[in-house]
């Protein structure tokens, strides 16, 4: 099947008010990680410690956005992305993350969004996207229950200063994640281990979360309000009792101790116990705290996980089998090329009452690109992102309320631990002198979304040609 043209896929099937977008991370893309005045992050400093991540690469550079924000905006222009997501670095805002603000940092962001206003793109903005003040992780970090007034005194600073103009706001992105692997597995920063440091972090972000709502609710009162949460879709490896009750115990930790106290249902201790440890933490009133009124969660799905019993994982006793193992198509970042994921989320977050609207503000893939001739044809990358779109209009058919759609990313960029090597962007970067290259899968993105009528002009058509 000719891909490119032939998707099966049409914008008009999702709606006129659906948002497209891309979606990115400060950290991961600005570089200039002590420019103009910007304190350090604890991604900061954990890139430059030995072994922690592949390749010893950082971020000091990066896709160097901090200087070629307006050029990469003028991208997304020309691929018709009439939405993008990015983070505000907390420490270009207030280096030692509270106290003295730095004015070269509200100046960026500032022409940041003039810019991309001025080029007819929305911002969505995210306040968190893990890269925490190293000032404040010398006082404990997200360990410290402090961390939940500080988080909110730079909520306050980021509506204050840019919610005249930004409309979209997200409070936290997949707290999940960072959390596990920053506080209890040690493999992201901070790099702190074990159960009390998760525990604490896991308790303190929930809480921070609903503040953070609350916050901009307050000042931002017209604002679209939501917060991001990372989904996968788990089955058990076999129907055992063994293998079904681990599938849930790992579906609870993966999929909803980080939502549902935000819905105002608590934590689900029943079908986790090791969630029971949370109390040494609770203080009165805490789960009223927890407990926020979105105007959207945020889902970010990749892919599924096929689980097993295992005596020998502490507090879940379970395994994940990798997708290599099950013999079944993988992207660079190991995990399994499933798109029915995005159905079953879709249909499973529904379910929720207290869930008005979904927007999956992240989808994408990461699939070793080559430059041949000066294109990268990525044909499964573009597939990749057909199949999930098929997913979430059939799901939308069938009256699930999802309102976006956000491809992870707009460019490669800095994938964490991983480094540079797993390449998500519909731009592919050749990092060395900052050169871009549009992915097949970008152009055909602009062409799916230039089918919109208001789109349809000279421009997609001769570009279409020209191709
Ligand atoms: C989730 C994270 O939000 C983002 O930072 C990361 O790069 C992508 N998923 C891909 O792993």
């Amino acid at each position: 099947m000719d891909i490119l043209h032939n998707s099966g896929l049409s914008r008009a099937q999702f709606g006129d008010d659906f948002e497209w977008g891309v979606s990115t991370a400060a950290f991961q893309i600005e570089g200039s990680h002590d420019a103009d005045g910007k304190g350090l992050s604890i991604w900061d400093v954990f890139t430059a410690r030995k072994g922690k991540i592949k390749g010893a690469h950082h971020a000091r550079t990066a896709c160097d956005f901090y200087n070629t924000y307006t050029t990469d905006i003028d991208l997304l222009r020309e691929l018709k992305i009439p939405n993008f997501r990015f983070s505000f670095s907390w420490s270009r805002l207030l280096p030692n993350g509270t106290g003295v603000v730095n004015q070269a940092g509200i100046d960026y962001y500032n022409k940041l969004i003039d810019y991309m206003l001025q080029c007819g793109i929305e911002p969505w903005v995210t306040l968190y996207h893990w890269d925490l003040p190293h000032a404040l992780e010398l006082k404990g970090g997200w360990t410290n229950r402090d961390c939940i007034t500080w988080f909110t005194e730079y909520a306050e600073l980021c509506a204050h200063h840019f919610g005249d103009r930004v409309k979209n706001w997200m409070v936290i992105n997949e707290p999940s994640v960072f959390t596990g692997a920053g506080y209890f597995l040690g493999i992201h920063a901070p790099g702190r281990r074990g159960l009390s440091n998760y525990g604490k972090a896991l308790h303190y972000v929930t809480l921070a979360t609903g503040a953070g709502g609350r916050v901009l609710r307050r000042l931002l009162p017209d604002a679209n309000i939501g917060t991001t949460f990372s989904c996968t879709h788990i089955e058990p490896a076999s129907n055992s009792v063994r293998d079904v009750a681990a599938a849930k115990r790992v579906d609870t930790l993966l999929n909803r101790t980080f939502i549902e106290p935000i819905l105002g249902l608590g934590y689900p201790v029943a079908d986790l116990p090791v969630l029971k440890n949370l109390s040494k933490y609770m203080q009165p009133g805490d789960i009223e705290g927890m407990a926020f009124d979105f105007d959207f969660i945020g889902l970010q799905c990749y892919t599924r996980e096929v689980v097993k019993a295992s005596f020998f994982t502490p507090y879940v006793g379970a395994k994940l089998i990798p997708a290599i193992k099950r013999k079944v198509p993988f992207t660079e970042m190991g995990w399994e090329v499933y798109p029915e994921t995005m159905y079953h989320i879709l249909k499973k977050f529904s379910a929720y009452k207290g869930i008005k609207k979904i927007i999956i503000t992240e989808n994408g893939a990461a699939f070793p690109d080559t430059v041949v001739n000066g294109a990268v044809n990525d044909v499964h990358r573009t597939k990749y992102i057909q199949d999930n779109l098929h997913q979430l209009v059939k799901a939308k058919n069938e009256g699930v309320k999802v309102d976006g759609y956000f491809v992870w990313s707009l460019t490669d960029n800095f994938e964490w631990a991983e480094g540079y090597h797993p390449r998500f962007g519909l731009i592919y970067v050749d990092f060395e002198i900052q050169k871009r290259i549009i992915k097949q899968s970008g152009h055909w993105f602009r062409d799916f979304l230039s089918e919109n009528k208001d789109n349809k002009n000279e421009d997609s058509l001769r570009y279409t040609g020209h191709r």
